[in-house]
C-alpha cells in the first residue's frame, strides 16, 4: 500500500448548470474522489456559461449542496465582461479566468484578439488566467503574457510545437505554465479506430489526438510540464454516437491508474524508456497546481493505493454519469483503495462514503 496526497485536478467539466444528464456536481465529484482527486477546478462552459456574479452564483449554489470533494469554479472570458476592475471581489471568488480562444464545446469562444488583450490587462495579475489556445493562438497568448508581464497557464497542450515553444518561453523568463491530459500522453490519432468502435464521434476530443511524434515530444519534455489535468469532459454515448457528436473524453477515474501504470515498466507504449516517478505524480498533480492556482492545503487528506493491483478499466464500474471511457479494457496497475478527505473516509473499496455537500469551496472565504 502506498499513500499519496489528495490529487488536484485543475481542469474538469461538471455540466451543472444546464446539462446534468451528462454529469452534475454530485456524480462528477463522486467520480473525482473515486479517482483519488480531492480538489477540482470546474470549467465555465456550462449552460448558461459562468461569466458574471449571477451565473457564478448559479454554479456555486448547486455545488454547495451537491459537491462531495473540494472545489472552485472558473469564470469564462466573454465579449462583455472585460471590466474586471469594476466587479468588486468577483474575480477572487472564482478559481480563475478561463479564455476559450480555439473552437470547442460550448459558446465561450473569443475570436477578437483585442478582447484577449482586454482580459489580459484587466484580470488581476495575482489571480489565475487559463487559456485554451492551440498552436499559433498559443504563441499569441505567450506573447501577451510577455507584453503584459503576467502569468498565464496553457490548458491541455498536445503538440510538439507547443511544448517546445513553452520550453523556450520559460527559459526566457516568461511566466507561462502548462498542463497535459492523459489522453495526450497515452493515445495518438492511430488509436481513434479502437476508441471509436465504428462510432467516429467517440474519438472526438479537443485538442484532437495527435501524432506519435507529438506524444513522444511531451514524454521527452516532462520537466516542462507543470501539471497533469484530466479535462474530464463527459458526454453520453448517445450524444457521442449521434449527429454532430460533441468533443470530449471523461478522465477523472482513469487519471491515477494510468499515471501509476506509467511508473511501472510500462505496458503503456509511451511510458517505455520515459517512466514517471512517484515524485512526478505528486509534483504535477499536487504541488504545482496548488502553487499555480493558489490553492489551500487539505489537512488530513490522502489517497491509499494498492500499487500491486492489476486490473482492467471498465466504464460500468465508474461513477461518472457519461457511461463510457476511451480507455475501456486497458490493463492497468495500481488501484485506489481508500481516500481520506479532511479527516473523513471519503472512499473505501469503490464506495463513496461522504455525502453531497461535504465538499468545500476553496475560494469561499
Ligand atoms: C470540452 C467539453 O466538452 O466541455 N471538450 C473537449 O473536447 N475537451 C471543452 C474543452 O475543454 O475545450
Ligand atoms: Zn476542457
Amino acid at each position: 500500500m502506498i499513500k499519496l496526497p489528495g490529487l488536484i485536478d485543475p481542469h474538469v467539466h461538471l455540466r451543472e448548470p444546464g446539462q446534468t444528464h451528462k454529469e452534475d456536481w454530485d456524480s462528477g465529484t463522486a467520480a473525482a474522489l473515486a479517482g483519488g482527486v480531492t480538489m477540482l477546478l470546474a470549467m465555465p462552459n456550462t449552460k448558461p456559461p459562468i461569466f458574471d456574479a449571477g451565473t457564478l452564483d448559479l454554479a456555486l449554489t448547486a455545488a454547495r449542496s451537491k459537491a462531495r470533494c473540494d472545489y472552485a469554479q472558473y469564470l469564462g472570458a466573454g465579449p462583455d465582461n472585460t471590466e474586471w476592475g469594476n466587479q468588486a471581489d468577483l474575480p477572487q471568488k472564482a478559481a480563475g479566468l478561463k479564455m476559450y480562444l480555439d473552437s470547442t464545446f460550448g459558446q465561450l469562444r473569443l475570436d477578437d484578439m483585442t478582447l484577449w488583450q482586454q482580459h489580459f490587462m484587466q484580470w488581476p495579475k495575482e489571480l489565475p488566467l487559463v487559456a485554451h489556445s492551440e498552436s499559433r493562438s498559443m504563441a499569441a497568448v505567450i506573447l501577451m503574457a510577455a507584453i503584459y508581464d503576467r502569468p498565464v497557464h496553457i490548458a491541455h497542450i498536445s503538440l510538439k510545437e507547443e511544448i517546445l515553444l513553452i520550453k523556450a518561453a520559460k527559459e526566457r523568463g516568461i511566466k507561462v505554465t502548462c498542463e497535459v491530459c492523459p489522453q495526450h500522453l497515452f493515445l495518438t490519432r492511430d488509436d481513434i479506430p479502437a476508441i471509436s468502435q465504428g462510432h467516429p464521434g467517440r474519438g472526438e476530443v479537443r485538442p484532437r489526438l495527435a501524432t506519435r511524434e507529438d506524444v513522444e515530444a511531451l514524454w521527452g519534455n516532462l520537466d516542462v510540464i507543470d501539471c497533469f489535468a484530466t479535462d474530464h469532459a463527459p458526454h453520453t454515448l448517445a450524444e457521442k454516437d449521434g449527429e454532430n457528436p460533441p468533443p470530449g473524453f471523461p478522465g477523472l477515474e482513469t487519471l491515477l491508474p494510468l499515471l501509476l501504470t506509467a511508473v511501472e515498466d510500462g505496458p503503456l507504449a509511451f511510458a517505455q524508456g520515459r517512466r514517471l516517478t512517484m515524485d512526478d505524480i505528486i509534483q504535477k498533480s499536487v504541488t504545482n497546481p496548488r502553487r499555480i492556482f493558489s490553492l489551500p492545503e487539505q489537512p488530513e487528506t490522502w489517497v491509499e493505493v494498492d500499487e500491486n493491483a492489476n486490473y482492467e478499466l471498465h466504464a460500468d464500474e465508474m461513477k461518472s454519469r457519461c457511461g463510457w471511457t476511451p480507455f475501456e479494457g486497458w490493463k492497468v496497475r495500481g488501484r485506489v483503495r481508500r481516500v481520506m478527505l479532511r479527516g473523513k473516509i471519503a472512499v473505501e473499496d469503490g464506495k463513496i462514503l461522504v455525502q453531497p455537500g461535504y465538499g468545500q469551496n476553496v475560494r469561499g472565504k
